[in-house]
């Protein structure tokens, strides 16, 4: 007797540990996804769209919406070989550090088996980002670039016909602006933009200074910052705060891309740079600023150019995914001219595929779209190395600092081009 309920103590045992260790069913993968909470949001019914569709479970593991927020939490699961999350998406700028770690699972047997799929894409897109050894190991979801949204009722009341072209308009409409409606609303301020020390920040200052013929260059194995160019464009930045008081001065220590964009939202500012998913949400029907708003190219300083800095947001499978398959079904889904426009449509991402531009639909009820393929013909990449959130830290770190106040601008970026070719020199040699 005995001895038959120990038999079945360790049937059971033995079963339990089948079931542990078999982790997910075959028709269930994890995907890790963050960012605004609409946006969240918007997944949870994808999920639930792609499940009616293929039978298959996606469970989504919730990330926030910092972008390095995001990385962090990838890397621990990646460098850990966990099986989860099986697919996630990643910033343009980690792909490289991704690639050259071994983490996705490249796409290229899949793809030819679903050859038709890389047809609708913008080819030059997934050259320069998604192939890492001749190998596409992700696939684009939508493109990002910064762009300027713009109060036009303001505008018009206060006689100005068209948006700043410069930098220096910018300031001149802000502050002329700024003063009258100050006198009713003391929370309002001309620009609002991302000050606060992350990623967002790069972004920020590679905008401002490219458009003043400066930038973040690699030139012979050595980043070039300490110029210049890029001293008056960090200058300028911290002028916005300190001098023309027309950034609130909570910029370099709050202001991220949903900061601002709330900020705007709620009616307190003029101008504001941000991505275009904030088009979705202030054109929403409960946004004090419904109607009232329009979008057009970042402002250059007189003589330089407007240009954009390149983000978005690209597909990869992991490659300690147990279920890879049915991971891969889902990165067809995401891709899908499909799923692309309703993406479009309802969070305003501008699709990676170039085919979705010419849907009636898309361009009947997001004419701004047209504007934005202008806009995004001045797209400035990051730079694009492996160890690119370490430049990217030391920068944000000085970059900030002077926008505190704690370091003068053309000191912040001598110290930051000096920190950051001793990480290059460890690297490339
Ligand atoms: C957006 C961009 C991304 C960028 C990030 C910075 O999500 O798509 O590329 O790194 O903003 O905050």
């Amino acid at each position: 007797m005995k001895g038959k309920i120990f038999k079945k103590l360790i049937l059971l045992i033995f079963l339990f540990l089948l079931l542990g260790c078999q982790g997910k069913k075959k028709n269930e993968i994890t995907f890790m996804v963050g960012g605004a909470p609409n946006e969240v949001a918007f997944w949870n019914k994808l999920a639930k769209e792609f499940e009616k569709e293929t039978g298959i479970k996606v469970e989504i593991l919730k990330q926030p919406a910092d972008t390095e927020q995001r990385r962090q939490g990838l890397v621990i699961a990646l460098t850990s070989k966990n099986k989860d999350p099986d697919v996630f998406l990643m910033d343009v700028v980690w792909i490289p550090q991704f690639a050259a770690s071994h983490w996705l699972e490249p796409l290229n047997s899949y793809l030819k088996r679903d050859s038709q799929i890389l047809k609708g894409f913008f080819k030059n897109v997934i050259k320069t980002v998604d192939v890492y050894h001749q190998n596409i190991i992700a696939l684009p979801v939508y493109i990002d670039g910064g762009i300027l949204y713009y109060r036009k009722d303001l505008l018009q009341k206060a006689g100005f016909k068209n948006p700043p072209q410069t930098w220096e308009d910018l300031v001149d409409y802000s502050l002329k602006i700024q003063r009258i409606i100050k006198k009713e609303n003391p929370d309002f301020y001309g620009f609002v933009w991302q000050g606060a020390q992350y990623e967002g920040l790069v972004c920020n200052f590679l905008e401002i200074a490219t458009s003043n013929k400066g930038g973040i260059f690699f030139k012979n194995g050595r980043i070039i910052l300490n110029i210049p160019q890029n001293i008056k464009a960090l200058e300028f930045m911290k002028d916005l705060i300190h001098k023309y008081k027309i950034s609130p001065p909570n910029t370099f220590t709050e202001m991220k891309e949903e900061e601002t964009r709330i900020f705007f939202q709620k009616g307190n500012a003029l101008f504001e740079r941000n991505w275009p998913y904030a088009w979705m949400l202030h054109q929403a029907q409960n946004s004090p600023v419904k109607n009232k708003i329009d979008i057009t190219e970042l402002p250059h300083f007189k003589g330089g150019k407007s240009t954009s800095a390149l983000g978005g947001w690209h597909i990869g499978i992991s490659k300690y995914s147990d279920n890879k398959k049915a991971s891969w079904k889902f990165v067809k889904f995401v891709t899908s001219y499909k799923v692309q426009k309703e993406l479009a449509l309802n969070l305003g991402w501008n699709p990676a595929r170039t085919d979705v531009y010419k849907d009636k639909e898309i361009l009947k009820t997001l004419p701004h779209f047209k504007k934005l393929r202008v806009i995004f013909n001045n797209l400035v990449p990051r730079p694009k190395v492996p160890y690119y959130p370490l430049i990217s830290e030391t920068l944000q770190r000085y970059i900030n600092g002077a926008l505190a106040g704690k370091i003068e601008p053309a000191k912040a970026l001598a110290q930051a081009e000096k920190e950051i070719n001793l990480i290059v020199n460890r690297y490339e040699k």
